[in-house]
């Protein structure tokens, strides 16, 4: 599986493989902002998942991260996760943050083993549905 960040020259195809798993275009794509990391897993046939984050000086919150269907529950949700946090760490970020639906219990089984923990709820922060907010310390004060 190939790790990387995404360049201008993926764009098209990222937005295709968003597209197919999450069933909607993005037409601004993130790239167009200077404060956003794209990241994606590739096995040498096509995308497998795409984090994204939103940085402001030495923080960062996880927009979104998908893993496609056949590729789930194998390890490479955590892989994305790890290896983009890493990256992170290594540009000087110390704090992450997330929201995510407190009835995701994939993605919130994900996070707890990535070692985010909950600090906060949003009521009705997806329709009727509430979120938690989780964070990870990545970095040492
Ligand atoms: C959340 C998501 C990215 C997880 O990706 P994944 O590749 O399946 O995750 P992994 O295989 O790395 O699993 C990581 C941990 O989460 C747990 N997990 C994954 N899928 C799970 C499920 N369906 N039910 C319960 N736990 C689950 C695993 O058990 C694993 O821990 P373990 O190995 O100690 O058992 C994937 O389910 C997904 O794309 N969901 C749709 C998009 C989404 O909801 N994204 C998050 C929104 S912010």
């Amino acid at each position: 599986m190939i790790f990387k960040t995404v360049s201008y020259f993926d764009i098209e195809e990222v937005k295709a493989a968003k597209e197919k798993v999450l069933k909607y275009r993005d037409s601004d794509f993130l790239l167009d902002s200077e404060n956003t990391f794209n990241f994606i897993l590739k096995d040498n046939r096509e995308i497998v998942g795409e984090a994204d984050y939103k940085i402001s000086v030495d923080e960062a919150d996880l927009l979104y991260i998908y893993i496609d269907d056949p590729y789930r529950k194998k390890g490479y949700g955590i892989e994305l996760l790890e290896k983009s946090l890493l990256f992170l760490f290594e540009r000087g970020i110390k704090n992450v943050y997330l929201e995510v639906n407190e009835n995701n219990l994939p993605a919130l089984s994900l996070y707890k083993k990535a070692g985010f923990i909950k600090v906060g709820k949003r009521e009705q922060y997806y329709g009727k549905e509430n979120a938690y907010i989780m964070k990870k310390a990545i970095k040492e004060e």
